[in-house]
C-alpha cells in the first residue's frame, strides 16, 4: 500500500489493515517514509484516532524498529514503571531497587524533562559519574548484577519512536493518545519488559488536569499493552501538589536517598512508591496479593536491601560507592538558599504544580531549548503540602538558586503558586486503578 493511501484512510476514518500500520511504521524506521509523510499521518492520526488494534500494530512495528532485550527465562521477570509525569516525582529512584530487592530485573528506560515536569535521567546526572547512556552489553551486565539499571534509552531501542517522536514535537502532534501510547509502549517493549506498572497522574501539576483525561489514557495504555503481550496496570494518583518535598534535579536525588535510608522526610514519595511496587509485584505474579506485594516491598526498604540495591547501581553505572552514606557531599549544593513565607498565615488550601515546575527550569533546573545544559543544583526542598499551616516561623518551603536575583524571582512565583485560606482536607494520594 502507498503511505499516501495509508495516510488518506487514517484522515478520511477509513479502516486499516495491522499489515498497512506495520508497513508504515517499518518505512519510518527505514527511512523510506519521508518527513512530510510522517507528519501528515501524525496529524490524520491526531484528528482522527486510531482503533486500538492498529494501534498495537503500530506499536508493535516501532518496537520491533531497532534491537529487542532478551532477558534469561531464570525466574526474574522484567519489570518496569511509567509515570506520565510530575512535580516532586522521584519514585524511579526508590521503585526500581525496591523491585530488583524483590527478585525482578528492572532495565528502566527512562527520559529527561519534558515540559514543566523533571526528569529522572536530569536527576541521575546529579549524581557525579552516573553514565545514563551506558551501551547495551553494559546495560546487560548492570542489571544482571544490581538487579536494576535506570538508563536513557539508547539509539537502537525503538528508532522508529525516535524519528516520529521528533516529528510529533515539530507539528503540534506530542498529545494525541494512540501516538503517545505507542511511543511509550513501543519502548518498554522493546527493553523486553514482561510486566509494566503506569503511574498515570493527574492535576495541577500533571499533563492530565481532570480525571477523565487521565482516565482515557490509563485504559488506552492498559488495552494496548494487553494487545502486544504485555501485562499492565494504572493507578490514577494525584498531583495536585508536589510528590516529594522537593522539586528540581539533586534535591530529588535527595529526597529518593530519604526514603531509601529511612528519613521520615517524604511520606507521599514513600507511601506511591510502596502502592506502585505492591501492584506490579502482585502484577508479576511474585506475590499471590497486593497485601502480600506491599508486606516485601516495605521489607526491602525497612531492611536496607533497597538501599543497598540502589549504591550497587549507582556504583556500577559510573558513580561513587558510598553515594547512599556521603550523598551530602556528593550532589552539588547551590549557593544561595533561602525560606520563602507566604503572603500570610493560614493553610495551604491549593498548590499550582505546573508553575513550580516552570520556576524550576527558569531556575536553571530544567531547558528552555534541547540543547542546553541544567543546573543540577537548583530547585526547592521543604514545599508545604495541601493542609498544612505557614506563617511567619513556617516557610512554604526553601528556595536553592545560583543568585540573589534568581531567588527572588522564583520565591514571588512561588508564593504565586500557592493559594493559602481555609482548612482542607487532602484527598486520596491513589484515586483509582485500571486493569
Ligand atoms: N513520553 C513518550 O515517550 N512518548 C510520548 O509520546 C509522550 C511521553
Amino acid at each position: 500500500v502507498l503511505p499516501q493511501e495509508t495516510i488518506r484512510r487514517i484522515r478520511d476514518g477509513e479502516p486499516v489493515s495491522q499489515n498497512e500500520i506495520a508497513g508504515f511504521a517499518n518505512g519510518l524506521a527505514s527511512g523510506a517514509i519521508g518527513d512530510a509523510q510522517a507528519g501528515a499521518f501524525a496529524m490524520a492520526v491526531f484528528l482522527r484516532g486510531l482503533e486500538t488494534s492498529s494501534t498495537v500494530a503500530l506499536t508493535e512495528a516501532m518496537r520491533d524498529s531497532g534491537t529487542v532485550l532478551r532477558w534469561p527465562n531464570d525466574g526474574r521477570p522484567v519489570l518496569d514503571k511509567h509515570s506520565t509525569g510530575g512535580i516532586g516525582d522521584a519514585v524511579s529512584l526508590v521503585l526500581a531497587p525496591i523491585l530488583a530487592a524483590c527478585g525482578a530485573r528492572v532495565p528502566m528506560i527512562s527520559g529527561r524533562g519534558l515540559g514543566h515536569t523533571g526528569g529522572t535521567l536530569d536527576k541521575l546526572d546529579a549524581i557525579p559519574g552516573y553514565r545514563s547512556a551506558p551501551d547495551l552489553d553494559h546495560l546487560k551486565r548492570v542489571v544482571d548484577e544490581t538487579g536494576l539499571a535506570i538508563v536513557a534509552a539508547t539509539a537502537d531501542l525503538a528508532p522508529a519512536d525516535r524519528r516520529l517522536y521528533a516529528i510529533r514535537d515539530v507539528t503540534a502532534t506530542v498529545d494525541s493518545l494512540p501516538l503517545i501510547t505507542a511511543s511509550i509502549l513501543s519502548k518498554k517493549l522493546a527493553a523486553g519488559t514482561d510486566a509494566l506498572i503506569l503511574d498515570v497522574k493527574l492535576g495541577s501539576g500533571a499533563f492530565m488536569t481532570t480525571r477523565q483525561a487521565a482516565t482515557e489514557l490509563a485504559e488506552a495504555l492498559v488495552s494496548v499493552a494487553n494487545g502486544a503481550g504485555l501485562r499492565a496496570a494504572a493507578l490514577l494518583s494525584d498531583m495536585n501538589e508536589p510528590l516529594a518535598p522537593a522539586a528540581g534535579n539533586a534535591v530529588e536525588v535527595q529526597a529518593a536517598i530519604d526514603v531509601l535510608t529511612g528519613e521520615d522526610a517524604a511520606p507521599r514519595l514513600r507511601t506511591l512508591t510502596l502502592g506502585l511496587a505492591a501492584a506490579l509485584l502482585q502484577l508479576a505474579q511474585i506475590v499471590p496479593d497486593r497485601e502480600t506485594g506491599l508486606l516485601q516491598a516495605e521489607r526491602a526498604l525497612v531492611s536496607g536491601a533497597a538501599a543497598e540495591r540502589f549504591a550497587r547501581m549507582v556504583h556500577a553505572l559510573g558513580g561513587p560507592a558510598d553515594s547512599l552514606e556521603r550523598a551530602g557531599r556528593y550532589l552539588p549544593q547551590a549557593r544561595i538558599r533561602r525560606p520563602v513565607f507566604a503572603a500570610r498565615d493560614g493553610t495551604v488550601s491549593a498548590i499550582d504544580g505546573r508553575a513550580i515546575g516552570l520556576v524550576v527550569i527558569g531556575l536553571g533546573g530544567g531547558r528552555r531549548q534541547p540543547q542546553d545544559a541544567i543546573d543540577h543544583a537548583v530547585g526547592f526542598t521543604h514545599l508545604r503540602g495541601i493542609g498544612e499551616t505557614v506563617d511567619e516561623n513556617a516557610p512554604i518551603g526553601i528556595v536553592h538558586a545560583r543568585t540573589e536575583a534568581d531567588a527572588e524571582a522564583a520565591a514571588r512565583a512561588l508564593q504565586a503558586a500557592y493559594r493559602i485560606g481555609a482548612r482542607v482536607e487532602r484527598g486520596p494520594l491513589v484515586l483509582g486503578r485500571l486493569d
